[in-house]
């Protein structure tokens, strides 16, 4: 199965590039992931975080990356994916405290959008935790909408809501 190619035509705020993992040479990769778990553990409650290490190393799982287009290379968020033949699901999404609402996070996902008008896949899937209004923003105005809601999900008292991105006719 092929990697995904981030393309140059998504409306990115200026001063900022998305790359996938695998562009990056083996040697760099395991220091871009070790930066991407800091951010992980600054972000998520630790029964949330994502063993990025092992997942990684399946076949189907990709993560692409938001960086400053500077000298500085600096990580700015990451988007983690899992991709069947058909089916993307949505893993984990991520934008630095300082970087947000510019943008980064919608061009993220747009990036995963770019398989759907391929037309490899019919469809992007993920779970959110109701209480999550930013990510929850971001989804709807990406045109994700709502086919599931579970109570408990995350945990006693926290509602996961299942979120659904289609192109199937
Ligand atoms: C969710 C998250 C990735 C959004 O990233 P972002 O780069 O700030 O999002 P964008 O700037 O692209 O905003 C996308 C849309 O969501 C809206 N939005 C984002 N954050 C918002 C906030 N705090 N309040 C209200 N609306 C918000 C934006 O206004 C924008 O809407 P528009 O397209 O109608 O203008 C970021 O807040 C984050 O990393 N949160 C912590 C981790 C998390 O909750 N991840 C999701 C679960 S895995």
């Amino acid at each position: 199965m092929s990697q995904f190619s981030v393309s140059s035509s998504l409306d990115l705020p200026s001063g900022y590039i998305l790359k996938d993992l695998t562009s990056f040479p083996p040697k760099e990769r395991q220091s871009i992931v070790t930066k991407v778990t800091r951010i992980e553990k600054k972000t998520f409650p630790s029964s949330e975080l994502f063993d990025f290490n092992s997942e990684l190393k399946k076949k189907n799982t990709s993560m692409v990356l938001a960086m400053k287009s500077d000298s500085s290379g600096e990580l700015v968020g990451y988007l983690v994916y899992l991709r069947t033949n058909r089916l993307v699901l949505l893993h984990k999404i991520c934008v630095i405290e300082q970087e947000r609402e510019k943008g980064i996070g919608k061009c993220l996902v747009h990036s995963l959008q770019q398989h759907l008008e391929k037309g490899g896949c019919y469809s992007i899937q993920l779970w959110v935790d109701e209480a999550r209004n930013p990510a929850r923003k971001l989804y709807q105005s990406c045109g994700f909408q709502q086919i599931d809601r579970c109570l408990d999900y995350y945990g006693a008292g926290r509602t996961g809501l299942k979120m659904q991105l289609s192109n199937e006719k």
